[in-house]
């Protein structure tokens, strides 16, 4: 084996992290291919608890190269910073360690601007207000700002100024100040010195090391719910979420991908607004909150939580192109009492298995649930898939039987050492 997607099987907030990180020690380069600083992961860097929203987790594994590829929008004051918190963890990354891709768009002040101008009226989304919605936009009116562009400071000027006139039509409309095209500039001359030896082409780079048997890790951001064509529209994110945003984002050819894993809790969440069929608002839900920390690690906003949705996840294993399952936090699930899973949905009186594709299909989709057996105890202390209790060993079983697929890793704690592998496999 040597190249892997993951992926988010929900709506974000799987554990992906956990899991880039325990397969990026096998890896040479890992590269994230879509999405911005709206997504989100923590590392604990020498007891220092440090949150990474745009720097692949692989960052850690000292011969790790870590990559931002063209798929993604990127922010350059953002990522400048989280280079700069890495600095002074002791993790200094060189032009060779961290590569910037030449053909990502960057998302600018005017951005981050729109994006919470609209967040703060009618129709907001429950976007995290990083920009990345705007920042898309740009690139789909084909208007949009890139790395590569700013290794060319007249053309950058050029685009720049337009790119600011356009916005600030949008930004007094919407009742904001607009930026200051010329305190932009200054910024981004600064940024593009620091920035510019990080360009680089990244799909020559992931060619030549695919050639030379370097192992490639493509970290996926969000999950595949928020995809932009198959997620729950329009309450998604602007990318691609899927496996084959992987190929799309970073310029690689699909065949030469060897796996793709899907992540996915035992238990849904989903942060911000939008359609959740197995919602739970009661106190099993707060429970489920409190128990497993979900609160984002992005905006900090409290997470919805609900029981697993096999509809749900049947689809993401479809439209995702997911091979193989992680579960993670089924230690969560311990001790919650009666357990249920979600395996058809009720519209209007009938029964349909299939995610539906309608928004007001699925707005109103009530969940049937099926009683499961729950456990209890902790068994975050767990080392091996047999040792854990009977009921919570079923519960991975009938994932495995719903999806068609095998469940390799189950992670019953955000440690390491907590992941009970069940098949041996390899990178
Ligand atoms: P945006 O990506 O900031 O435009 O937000 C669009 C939707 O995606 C909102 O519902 C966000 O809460 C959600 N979202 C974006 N990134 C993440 C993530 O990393 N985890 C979970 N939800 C996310």
């Amino acid at each position: 084996m040597a190249n892997l997607v993951v992926i988010g099987a929900q709506w974000g907030d799987e554990g992906k992290g956990k899991f880039v990180d325990l397969l990026s020690e096998e890896a040479d380069v890992v590269v994230r291919f879509g999405g911005g600083n709206n997504a989100g992961h923590t590392l604990v860097v020498q007891g220092n608890r440090l949150v990474l929203h745009l720097i692949p987790s692989g960052v850690l594994q000292p011969r790790t190269q870590v990559v931002l590829g063209d798929g993604m929008v990127v922010d350059p004051a953002c990522l400048l910073e989280e280079m700069d918190h890495l600095q002074q963890a002791g993790i200094d990354l060189g032009p060779r360690d961290l590569l910037l891709g030449s053909k990502a768009h960057l998302i600018l002040p005017h951005h981050r601007q729109l994006d919470a101008l609209r967040e703060g009226g009618p129709g907001a989304l429950g976007t995290t207000r990083r920009g990345v919605g705007p920042a898309y936009e740009d690139k789909a009116a084909r208007r949009g700002i890139r790395a590569l562009d700013l290794l060319r400071p007249e053309r950058l000027e050029r685009l720049v100024v337009a790119s600011v006139a356009q916005a600030s039509k949008r930004i007094e409309l919407l009742g904001g100040t607009p930026v200051d095209g010329g305190a932009l500039m200054e910024q981004l001359r600064q940024q593009a010195t620091r920035l510019g030896p990080h360009i680089v082409d990244v799909s020559l780079l992931l060619h030549e090391a695919a050639s030379s048997g370097r192992r490639i890790l493509f970290e996926g951001a969000q999950g595949v719910l928020l995809d932009l064509d198959h997620g729950t529209y329009p309450f998604v994110t602007s990318s691609t979420t899927l496996a084959g945003g992987a190929c799309a984002g970073a310029g690689f050819a699909p065949h030469l991908i060897d796996g793709v894993v899907g992540v996915a809790k035992a238990y849904v969440t989903r942060v911000g607004d939008g359609p959740f069929p197995s919602e739970l608002t009661g106190v099993v839900g707060e429970d489920l909150r409190r128990k497993g920390g979900e609160f984002g690690s992005t905006t900090g906003r409290p997470r919805r939580c609900g029981w697993l949705d096999l509809v749900a996840l049947r689809y993401a294993v479809r439209v995702g192109g997911i091979r193989r399952l992680a579960m993670t936090k089924l230690d969560v699930l311990g001790d919650l009492g009666a357990l249920q899973v979600c395996v058809a949905y009720d519209v209007g009186g009938r029964r349909v298995e299939h995610f539906p594709c309608d928004p007001d299909d699925l707005a109103r989709a009530q969940p049937v649930l099926e009683p499961v057996e729950g456990f209890i105890g902790d068994i975050s202390r767990a080392t091996a898939f047999g040792e854990l209790p009977r009921a919570a060993r079923e519960y991975v079983e009938r994932v495995e039987r719903e999806c068609g697929l095998p469940v390799e890793w189950v992670s019953v704690g955000p440690g390491r050492e907590q992941t009970l592998i069940r098949r041996a496999q390899s990178l």
